[in-house]
């Protein structure tokens, strides 16, 4: 009785793309970087006022709109089976500095408006439907990727971090948090958990990040799996010294040991045989940061992922065994070699893949299978839930940079075919 005649259904579905186009827009303008950059970290101001912005739009769309203690939020739309369990899709609205409008936003006001599509096509869900937005997707201020859905899907490890880890300014994770709102009065976070059980499917939405889409003139990316990341974290010591006046025979040059380090990351992985294995520095300070100082410290941060686990923790060995003999060879102290996170890649399910196939033949949108190279709240969804995700193209792949561009025609595929699967997958 509640489900609708296939095609009557699909005919109906019509996304509002000029006000999603307009909220796009006016999120990006909730940044500490100029336009066309964006920056947006976790509980500063920004952040807290988008997430006051996205609560607003939730309430409007007419879902019961939940907060838990690291601010993760809840927009819930019942469904008549609501002891079922929930079917829910979200992203994240925290942006890396001088990142782009697109990455995780669309898959936060996208999923907003495939509820409002569905309620203007008079669907009513059986399994109540969950938008999330997730704390924190990126590690710019904690250095903990994900860190929202890593702790929803039942991290112990992180839960206990929490409780000492802090920002580079040394303001603890609890007190950012409060200074946010959240975890007020509270030290345990395990209430934060979600059982297993309690989602019966997790859906994100999604830009490519990659050009395989654009390249090949296909709306929609369906994934399969998501890549493994990891990253490091790396501290040398040694002297110092005045730039003058130490000979070179003399020096045990911290910079330079992080410097031969960063070519021996680029090697290891290159080393690997495969396209698929990636290895990054995107972090590297020198102390005290003078011209006329030899570094007595340095520091790096090294992201290095592979859709094969095995061959990325070679790389990781590797990269552990090069700085032990960086540090030895340059009579410079390895201070710290910490590895902060070594994920599992993550398959999709089968059963939404082919929700989001039969949703696409539905729809007439042409889609191809494809990996995800990045990683998403998705990639820890996957520990709770059956999991699934869509991407859509984006202009030449760009991502984490102003650049970064999606259509609003693309944008707009995206939601319809959000809609369609969440409502395929609440009437199961
Ligand atoms: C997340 O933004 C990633 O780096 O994949
Ligand atoms: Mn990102
Ligand atoms: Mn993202
Ligand atoms: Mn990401």
């Amino acid at each position: 009785i509640h489900e609708p005649p296939h095609s009557f259904f699909s005919n109906s579905l019509s996304v509002d793309a000029q006000t999603l186009q307009k909220q796009i827009g006016e999120l990006s303008t909730f940044s500490d970087s100029p336009a066309p950059s964006v920056t947006r970290i976790l509980y500063t101001d920004k952040d807290v006022l988008v997430r006051r912005y996205v609560k607003n739009l939730m309430g409007l769309a007419g879902l019961s709109v939940r907060e838990d203690a690291i601010g993760n939020i809840f927009g819930r739309w019942d469904g008549y089976e609501s002891e079922l369990g929930a079917v829910a899709t979200g992203s994240h609205i925290d942006a890396i500095p001088y990142s782009g409008k697109y990455d995780g936003v669309v898959g936060v006001l996208g999923a907003i408006e495939a509820i409002n599509v569905l309620k203007r096509s008079g669907f009513t869900p059986k399994r109540s439907l969950d938008i999330i937005l997730f704390t924190s997707e990126e590690p710019t201020r904690f250095g903990i990727s994900c860190l929202g859905s890593r702790l929803l899907a039942g991290s112990g490890a992180l839960e206990k971090a929490l409780k000492t880890t802090v920002d580079g300014q040394n303001i603890s994770f609890l007190d950012a948090a409060r200074s946010a709102g959240y975890a007020i009065g509270q030290d345990d976070l395990s209430n934060v958990f979600i059982k297993k059980g309690s989602y019966y499917a997790f859906v994100e939405l999604h830009i490519e990040q990659g050009s395989i889409l654009e390249e090949r003139g296909i709306s929609i990316g369906i994934v399969t799996a998501i890549a493994a990341p990891a990253s490091i974290k790396v501290d040398f010591e040694g002297n110092g010294g005045h730039a003058g006046a130490v000979l070179m025979p003399n020096r045990n040059d911290a910079g330079l040991a992080a410097a031969e380090l960063a070519l021996a990351v680029e090697k290891h992985v290159l080393e690997s045989g495969s396209i698929d294995t990636v290895g990054t520095v995107g972090i590297l300070d020198l102390h005290p940061g003078a011209i006329n100082s030899i570094p007595s410290k340095s520091h790096l941060e090294i992201d290095t992922r592979d859709i094969d686990e095995k061959r990325r923790n070679i790389v990781i060995e590797k990269i552990h065994q090069s700085a032990v003999t960086i540090a030895k060879n340059r009579g410079v102290e390895l201070s710290e070699f910490k590895i902060i996170n070594q994920d599992p890649p993550a398959q999709c399910d089968k059963s939404i893949i082919e929700a989001m196939e039969a949703a696409s033949k539905e729809l007439n949108i042409s889609h191809k299978s494809m990996i995800s190279r990045a990683y998403h709240d998705s990639l820890f969804m996957a520990r709770i839930s059956p999991m699934g995700m869509i991407f859509i193209p984006c202009y030449k792949g760009y991502s984490h940079k102003p650049e970064e561009f999606a259509s609003i025609e693309d944008i707009a595929n995206g939601v319809k075919l959000l809609a369609l699967t969440l409502a395929k997958l609440s009437l199961q």
